[in-house]
């Protein structure tokens, strides 16, 4: 064999191959979720919800009384976690624990609990067991950069953190749970805050990601946007 076509063969063997899956990152209240729901029904693939399995870890060291830094208890608490996404529901333990999580309790625990490398690793591990079949379509933080980094599609979902609390300020009045539009907007930018600057798997872009800016955009058109764009670079 030639050399030139040993190094062609090597070439082959060595270019990353792609995975078939959306990866959909980017800070919270952007609509991450309901965004990579309706692109996977659009697909007929399956959908991962990561900050679901983040907040019923939390959810589950917080029933347990649990201290993060108690490193023997939270080993023990990892080791028997047993998370399951069926549909739209979360399961702890056979639970659904589905409102549970999306409480504000949870919401102002989950900060910490997914800064925590050992949690990292374990849900990590679990995401690629689950997502390495492909036709996924997965949201988080990490999801283009560290859980999939050769999914084919890989989307960073960004907004104005006025446009994204304005979502949230007018879904809490709908949910019957009103609260002032300063302390949704805080309450936001304290936690992109955290995202980013969290030592492990911080929230940023992937260098091979596209950015789609959706402050002026409806659901509908981010969701044609991305099913578009899938079906231009499958
Ligand atoms: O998207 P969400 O608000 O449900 O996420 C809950 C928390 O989990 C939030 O603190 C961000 C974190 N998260 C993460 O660190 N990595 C992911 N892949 C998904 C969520």
């Amino acid at each position: 064999m030639e050399w030139r076509d040993a190094a062609h063969q090597n070439d082959a063997m060595t270019a990353a191959p792609t995975l078939p899956l959306i990866a959909i990152d980017g800070p919270s209240g952007v609509g991450k979720s309901t965004t990579a729901r309706r692109v996977a029904a659009r697909l007929d693939w399956q959908y991962l919800d990561t900050g679901a399995m983040y907040r019923a870890t939390a959810l589950a060291i917080h029933r347990a009384g649990i201290s993060l830094d108690d490193r023997p208890s939270l080993e023990r608490l990892l080791s028997m976690l047993n998370l399951a996404q069926k549909g739209e529901r979360m399961y702890l333990a056979g639970e659904d624990v589905s409102e549970a999580i999306r409480s504000h309790e949870v919401t102002q625990r989950v900060t910490p609990v997914s800064a925590n490398a050992r949690v990292r690793e374990v849900l990590v591990d679990q995401q690629r067991h689950i997502g390495s079949s492909g036709r996924w379509v997965v949201d988080g933080r990490d999801i283009g950069t560290v859980v999939f980094p050769k999914a084919c599609c890989k989307i960073f979902l960004t907004a104005s953190a006025e446009s994204r609390a304005k979502r949230r300020f007018l879904e809490l009045q709908a949910k019957g749970q009103p609260q002032a539009f300063e302390a949704v907007l805080e309450d936001l930018q304290r936690r992109d805050l955290a995202d980013r600057s969290r030592a492990i798997a911080p929230l940023l872009k992937a260098a091979d990601a596209v950015e789609l800016d959706s402050s002026d955009m409806s659901l509908d058109q981010v969701v044609d946007w991305i099913v578009a764009r899938h079906q231009a670079h499958p």
